[in-house]
C-alpha cells in the first residue's frame, strides 16, 4: 500500500515547478544563481534532493522537526543519490526557529508551512533567524495561499492517476475571523476503496500578505517583494511576476521574497 507521504507528494509537491519559480525569482533579485538552499519545514525534503541532483556545485541543508518524513525522506529519496550528492546534503532534525550556521543564498518555506506560527512574536522569532542565516546576497522565500477560497468550508477532490490511481481530498474544515484560526485537513481514498481519513492535518493562523510584509521589515529585511501569479485571459499561467498590487483572486498562491 502507497505511504501517506508518498500520496502526499504526488499530490501537491512537484519540485521541478518549485525550483524553476525559485531560481527565476533570485535571477530577477540578483542576476545571479544560487548554489546554497535551506529547505524548511522540509517534510520528506523532495525538493531539496533535486535541487543536489541538478548540479555539482548546488549544497542543500534541510530542516524539521519530526523524524518520520525525516526517515522516510533519507529512505525514499537520500538513498537513490549519488554519494556526492548526499555529502552535499544536510539533514536537520531541529527547530526551524533555530538559527543555522550555515550561511545559505535561498531559505524556502513551501506549502504555506510557516502558518504553523500563530504568534506575532514567534513569527517575527523565525524571520529573524532567517536573516542571520542568509548571506549578504540571500533571499527569504516564504510561499504563502489565500482569498475567500483558502476560508469558505469547502472539500475539493481530484483524482491523481499518474502510476497507481487514487483520490485526494483538501478538507477545509473551519476559519475563525476574529484570530484567523483555520483548520483543514488531507484525506485520500485508494482504488482498493482503502481511505486514509485526515491523513495530515493542519492547525494554522491564515497569516496577510502585509501583515507578513511589516513582519519581515521588523526583523530586520531590508525590502520585500511580493511574487503575484500573472493572468492571461483571466487564466493563472504559472509564472509569477513581482507587483505591489494584485488582483482579488478567489483564491491565490504567492511567494513572499525577504532580501537582507
Ligand atoms: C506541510 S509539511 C511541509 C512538507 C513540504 N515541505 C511541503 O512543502 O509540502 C510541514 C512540516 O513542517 C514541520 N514542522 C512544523 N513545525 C516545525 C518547526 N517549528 N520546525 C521544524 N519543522 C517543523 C512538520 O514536521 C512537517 O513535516
Amino acid at each position: 500500500m502507497m505511504d501517506k507521504y508518498q500520496l502526499y507528494e504526488r499530490s501537491v509537491q512537484s519540485p521541478s515547478a518549485h525550483l524553476s519559480c525559485f531560481l527565476s525569482i533570485y535571477q530577477d533579485i540578483y542576476h545571479s544563481e544560487p548554489r546554497r538552499l535551506r529547505e524548511d519545514f522540509c517534510g520528506t525534503f523532495i525538493l531539496s534532493c533535486a535541487w543536489v541532483k541538478r548540479s555539482p556545485r548546488n549544497y542543500a541543508w534541510v530542516v524539521d522537526l519530526d523524524p518520520e518524513p525525516l526517515e522516510y525522506g533519507k529512505k525514499n529519496h537520500w538513498q537513490h543519490l549519488s554519494q556526492p550528492e548526499q555529502k552535499r546534503l544536510s539533514i536537520l532534525k531541529r527547530d526551524v526557529l533555530l538559527t543555522t550556521q550555515a550561511k545559505v543564498d535561498l531559505v524556502v518555506a513551501c506549502n504555506f508551512s510557516f502558518f504553523i506560527f500563530k504568534e506575532r512574536k514567534i513569527l517575527l522569532q523565525y524571520f529573524s533567524s532567517c536573516l542571520k542565516s542568509l548571506r549578504n546576497q540571500g533571499v527569504l522565500i516564504l510561499e504563502m495561499a489565500g482569498g475567500p477560497g483558502m476560508i469558505t468550508s469547502t472539500r475539493e477532490q481530484k483524482t491523481v492517476k499518474d502510476q497507481e490511481k487514487f483520490v485526494y481530498i483538501w478538507d477545509q474544515k473551519s476559519f475563525d475571523p476574529i484570530t484567523h484560526d483555520a483548520k483543514y485537513s488531507i484525506h485520500f481514498k485508494l482504488a482498493n476503496g482503502t481511505q486514509l481519513k485526515n491523513a495530515f492535518n493542519y492547525h494554522w493562523r491564515l497569516w496577510t500578505i502585509p501583515e507578513v510584509r511589516d513582519l519581515l521589515e521588523e526583523a530586520g529585511f531590508k525590502r520585500s517583494i511580493v511574487y503575484w501569479e500573472s493572468t492571461l485571459n483571466g487564466e493563472g499561467t504559472g509564472e509569477y511576476v513581482s507587483m505591489e498590487q494584485g488582483d482579488n483572486a478567489y483564491s491565490w498562491i504567492a511567494y513572499i521574497v525577504g532580501v537582507p
